[in-house]
C-alpha cells in the first residue's frame, strides 16, 4: 500500500492554480506516460476489489481512462456516464448542482439490466459532487452501486463523506 501511495504519489504533478487561482491541479498525465507505474496502480486497484459486481461505470472524461483499464483486467463490460448531449439513444439524465450552477450526466436507458452491480470509477475524488451524482445517476437507471475506485483522493475535502458508508471506496493514494 505504502510503495504505490509513493508511486502515485511521485507521478502525479501538482500544477498550482489551474485550472483558477487557488486551485492546485492533479495532473495525471506523467503516471499515464510511466507503463510501469500505470499496470502496478491498476494492478493495486484491481486486487483491493473483494466484492461481485456487473459492469465499471467510468464518469467522462478522466474516469473512462482508469475505468476502461480496469474492466479489460477484471474482464467486465464497460459502461460510460457521460457529460450531457453525448449519448445516443434513451437515456437517464441527472443534473447536480456545482460550486456555481449546474451541470448534467447521461447514461444510457438499456446500458445495464435493473438490480445490476456497478461499480464506481474516477480519476479523482475532491468534493465528491461528481461521484455522488453518479451513484444518483446508477440508482435512477435502477442499478446498485457496490463501490467506488478512484486514483486519487484529497482526503482534506472529506468527499467520501457524503457517500453512503456501507459502500466500499477503493483508492490507490489519499492525500
Ligand atoms: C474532475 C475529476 C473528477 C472530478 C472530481 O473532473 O476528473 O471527475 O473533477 O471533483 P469532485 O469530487 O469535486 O466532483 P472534471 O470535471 O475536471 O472533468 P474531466 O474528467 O473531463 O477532466
Ligand atoms: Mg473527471
Amino acid at each position: 500500500d505504502q510503495e504505490i501511495q509513493q508511486l502515485v504519489d511521485k507521478t502525479v504533478r501538482c500544477i498550482p492554480n489551474y485550472p483558477k487561482p487557488g486551485i492546485n491541479f492533479r495532473d495525471i498525465c506523467p503516471l499515464l506516460k510511466n507503463i510501469e507505474v500505470l499496470n502496478k496502480v491498476i494492478d493495486y486497484l484491481a486486487g483491493k476489489i473483494n466484492f461481485e459486481f456487473d459492469y465499471i461505470a467510468g464518469i467522462e472524461s478522466r474516469g473512462f481512462i482508469f475505468g476502461i483499464l480496469l474492466s479489460q483486467k477484471l474482464n467486465k463490460g464497460f459502461i460510460p456516464i457521460r457529460k450531457k448531449n453525448k449519448l445516443p439513444g434513451e437515456k437517464i439524465t441527472l443534473e447536480y448542482k456545482l460550486e456555481y450552477g449546474s451541470d448534467i450526466i447521461e447514461i444510457q436507458a438499456d446500458a445495464f439490466k435493473a438490480g445490476s452491480r456497478i461499480l464506481i470509477c474516477d480519476d479523482l475524488l475532491a468534493t465528491g459532487g461528481t461521484a455522488v451524482a453518479a451513484n444518483e445517476l446508477i440508482e435512477k437507471a435502477q442499478g446498485i452501486s457496490v463501490g467506488y475506485i478512484f486514483v486519487i483522493e484529497l482526503k482534506d475535502l472529506k468527499g467520501r463523506e457524503r457517500f453512503d458508508p456501507k459502500v466500499p471506496v477503493i483508492v490507490a493514494l489519499s492525500d
